[in-house]
């Protein structure tokens, strides 16, 4: 498809202070029709700010730009195009102007990682290099990395700080630290780089009003939504690794956090960097733990269903308990979660319910003519 759909989102409302610092400037979001991009997308317009997709949708569905349409009013630019096309990257740029970059691209499955090492470096590290040899050039000089409280590996304690050792276990955490390595020597090179390293801890739930999601492609490597096929009967029941950890109820402890208490995390960076403020790296989680039957019977209870489930051996690889220490994001960003559980289990089951086969049941986007490369 070619054509430019051109953003038409000019903010009406004009508030002095801060704000005003960021109104109408562009950001671009690789990887940006994915889900953490997309509802960041819906995050930076509610804050004046107007984000540019870039995705090649090799792991996301073009559907979702009417679905943004339909959520915001707008229809987004997009252009097509894969990462890996420095060349491609450049030209957007060029044609957007962008103000700032979040770098969502990516490969993101750890045990995939694990089969195949080459893809995931190639990918992960070689796509943040592309982007970042297509930006140099301009005068684009902030950088928002998605990356992963996998780098802390297994902890020796929790709550997890950013003090904390690295012990990246795959070659997807490796990949995350090698791209946290790549950004720290060019603001070291250049100090007019202003670069955000963001570490997510477990990203779930969906927007409020069930038009975007996630949107996993095949049988679901992660709990929740594996949880939320098993409540609307497409799967048949869900497989619990491990009843044996050293947790109160035997089973594994995670920090989960709201999909959007996640993309207001990326506007106060994208906000923190275009105000000039220096770069940082903190943990995005909500400093609350919460076992697999916590989740399960929080899920049960948001949806009225019964999860069905077995336990099952220990998944490898996996650890008993993982969460955030998350006061440095507070302090640095200003930013806190403010979704718990509930909300969570609310808002999955709600896009589940609604899209029972994802993105799939729709036809290509008319919301937004994509550029192709
Ligand atoms: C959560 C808990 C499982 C599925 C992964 C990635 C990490 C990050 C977030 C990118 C664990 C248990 C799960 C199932 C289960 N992604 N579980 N049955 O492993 O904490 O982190 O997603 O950055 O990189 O590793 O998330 O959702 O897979 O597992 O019992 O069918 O649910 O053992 O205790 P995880 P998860």
């Amino acid at each position: 498809m070619t054509g430019q759909a051109v953003c038409g989102f000019h903010p009406t409302q004009r508030v002095a202070s801060r704000r005003q610092l960021i109104l109408n400037h562009k950001v671009l979001l690789t990887g940006g029709a994915g889900y953490i991009g997309s509802h960041t997308a819906v995050a930076m317009l509610e804050a004046g700010l107007i984000p540019v997709l870039l995705d090649d949708f090799s792991n996301s569905d073009p559907a979702v730009l009417n679905r943004l349409k339909q959520l915001t009013g707008h229809a987004l630019t997009c252009e097509r195009g894969d990462v890996l096309d420095t060349q491609f990257v450049s030209d957007v740029m060029r044609r957007h102007q962008c103000s700032a970059v979040v770098h969502f691209a990516g490969l993101k499955a750890v045990g995939e990682s694990v089969e195949q090492p080459l893809r995931y470096y190639r990918v992960n590290v070689g796509g943040l290099l592309s982007v970042l040899e297509a930006v140099q050039p301009t005068t684009c000089r902030s950088i928002v990395f998605s990356s992963s409280a996998t780098v802390y590996g297994d902890p020796a304690t929790v709550p997890i700080d950013e003090t904390f050792p690295y012990a990246p276990e795959s070659p997807y955490a490796r990949s995350k630290l090698m791209c946290e390595d790549i950004l720290a020597s060019l603001a070291m090179s250049d100090p007019s780089w202003r670069v955000g390293v963001l570490r997510y801890f477990n990203p779930v739930g969906a927007h409020a009003s069930g038009l975007i999601g996630e949107d996993p492609s095949g049988i679901p490597n992660n709990l929740m939504p594996f949880v939320s096929q098993v409540a609307v009967g497409k799967r048949e029941k869900l497989r619990i690794f491990g009843k044996d950890y050293p947790t109160a109820d035997g089973t594994g402890v995670r920090d989960y956090l709201h999909v959007c208490d996640l993309a207001d995390g990326h506007v106060a960076a994208v906000k923190r960097l275009l105000s000039q403020g220096p770069g940082f790296t903190v943990n995005l989680g909500t400093g609350q733990g919460t076992s697999v039957l916590g989740v399960l019977h929080a899920f049960e209870k948001a949806s009225g269903r019964t999860v069905a489930h077995e336990f099952v051996p220990r998944r490898p690889g996996d650890v008993a308990e993982y969460f955030a220490n998350v006061s440095l994001a507070e302090s640095t960003l200003g930013w806190r979660a403010s979704r718990n559980i509930d909300d969570m289990c609310r808002d999955a089951w709600n896009w589940q319910q609604k899209n029972p086969e994802g993105y799939r049941s729709e036809t290509a986007s008319t919301a937004c003519e994509l550029h192709a490369a």
